[in-house]
């Protein structure tokens, strides 16, 4: 069996090619990817939090670069080599509980009004006929990180041009001309804007993420100002993207099945377990990738110290040892042990966020647009990581 991930009718519908490695080959080498595919649960649970993986694939890979690209590179690389998504401990457990203390349980609790009153308005515009992802799913996340982080909402066009242009080095752009000097201005831009605001909140604090992240402290230890601008910048992308994906593979769910649609808009106590549904059954997270720190063997095959893998969350997400009925949606699921945010100590420090996004829109788009339908052609994002839709044509009624 070969995966290609590039495959358009795999990309439509990555499942059953998943499902089949998964029953026959489950530790696979695609040589389309140079690397190993991983989809057993028990197997993408132990790479996404286990020491034999290495989460450091930025210095590697920049490393390997010649050094003109390195050169073209490097303002991007400054900033991502700090995030701490792509370290390993001691880097990682250091960055991870100074973030941490800022970003609280109670930071979101108390941003749910705020979601409550954002998702009542993009209703609005979003009724009729649209492009729901232009109009609803990219505008939630991306309005409620920066009301979060304290970026004013006036930026919103532009921190995401700058955002789409660090795809293009975060992302997998194959033959954008420019790709990687592009990235580096995006990178450069967002820094700066974040620069500007820390001086800001340094002379006057607020009650945003950015005051609370300049405020974090760990015996003597603080975050410097470039962890600080990439700590911002990471829960900017980390925060944005991720839960459009979820907002509009979840909305699909009951696009599809007006069963479904009835009984969440009728009681908005199964929210949360509908939430979770949609991020188990073919939810936001694709894959995963790692680094192969120590040599180890799995499933007779060896996996040697700098392979590369890819930890394949949605088919882990579909496993039959690990879930009754896997490939069916039950939104009143119980002990739903998805690994839709990770595992480990890279477990994402928003899900928390994520979660009560989910909710509060799929809860209000079913009660308030009963009749709902998909009016034109689905478009994908050609990529494995993440899993969502590009363009997603319906009318709201
Ligand atoms: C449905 C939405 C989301 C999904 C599916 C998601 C998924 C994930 C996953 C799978 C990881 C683990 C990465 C790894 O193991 O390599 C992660 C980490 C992370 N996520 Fe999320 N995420 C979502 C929303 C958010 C939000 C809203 C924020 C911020 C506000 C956020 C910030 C982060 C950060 C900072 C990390 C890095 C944690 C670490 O490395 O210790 N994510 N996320």
């Amino acid at each position: 069996m070969i995966y290609d991930p590039t495959d358009p009718a795999i990309i439509a519908d990555p499942y059953p090619q998943l499902l089949a490695l998964q029953a026959e080959e489950p530790a696979h080498f695609s040589p389309k990817l140079k690397a190993w595919v991983l989809t057993r649960y028990d197997d993408v649970k132990r790479a996404l939090g286990a020491p034999e993986m290495s989460v450091d694939r930025i210095q590697p890979f920049y490393r390997a670069l010649p050094q003109e690209t390195q050169s073209k590179v490097a303002e991007i690389v400054k900033y991502l080599s700090l995030w701490l998504v792509f370290r390993d401990p001691p880097e990682h457990t250091r960055l991870r509980r100074l973030m941490a203390k800022a970003f609280t349980m109670k930071a979101v609790v108390d941003l749910r009004p705020g979601v409550e009153e954002l998702v009542d308005g993009l209703m609005e515009d979003a009724a009729g006929d649209s492009d729901y992802i232009a109009t609803f799913a990219m505008r939630l996340p991306g309005l409620v990180i920066m009301d979060l982080l304290g970026v004013p909402r006036e930026k919103m066009d532009e921190v995401k041009g700058w955002s789409d242009e660090m795809q293009l080095f975060i992302g997998s752009a194959q033959n954008t001309p420019n790709k990687y000097e592009r990235a580096s201005a995006g990178a450069k831009a967002m820094a700066g804007l974040f620069r500007e605001l820390i001086e800001d909140r340094r002379k006057a604090p607020t009650s945003d993420l950015i005051s609370a992240f300049i405020a974090a402290r760990e015996a003597d230890d603080q975050m410097s100002e470039e962890e600080l601008i990439a700590a911002c910048m990471l829960v900017l992308f980390g925060g944005h993207e991720t839960t459009t994906n979820l907002l509009s593979t979840g909305l699909m769910k009951f696009l599809n099945d007006p069963a479904a649609r009835e009984r969440l808009a009728a009681d908005p106590a199964l929210a949360a377990s509908a939430t979770e549904e949609c991020l188990r059954l073919d939810g936001p997270s694709g894959s995963m990738a790692r680094l192969v720190a120590e040599d180890h063997d799995l499933h007779g095959k060896t996996l040697k110290a700098g392979d590369r893998v890819f930890a394949m969350i949605n088919a882990a997400n579909q496993d039959p040892s690990a879930f009754d009925r896997p490939g069916e949606f039950d939104m009143t699921r119980e002990r739903n042990k998805h690994l839709t945010f990770g595992y480990g100590p890279h477990f994402c420090i928003g899900a928390a966020l994520a979660r009560l996004e989910g909710e509060v829109a799929l809860q209000k788009l079913c009660a308030r647009f009963p009749d709902m339908s998909v009016t034109g052609p689905l478009v994908w994002h050609e990529t494995m990581i993440m899993r969502g839709l590009r363009s997603m044509p319906v009318s709201l009624r």
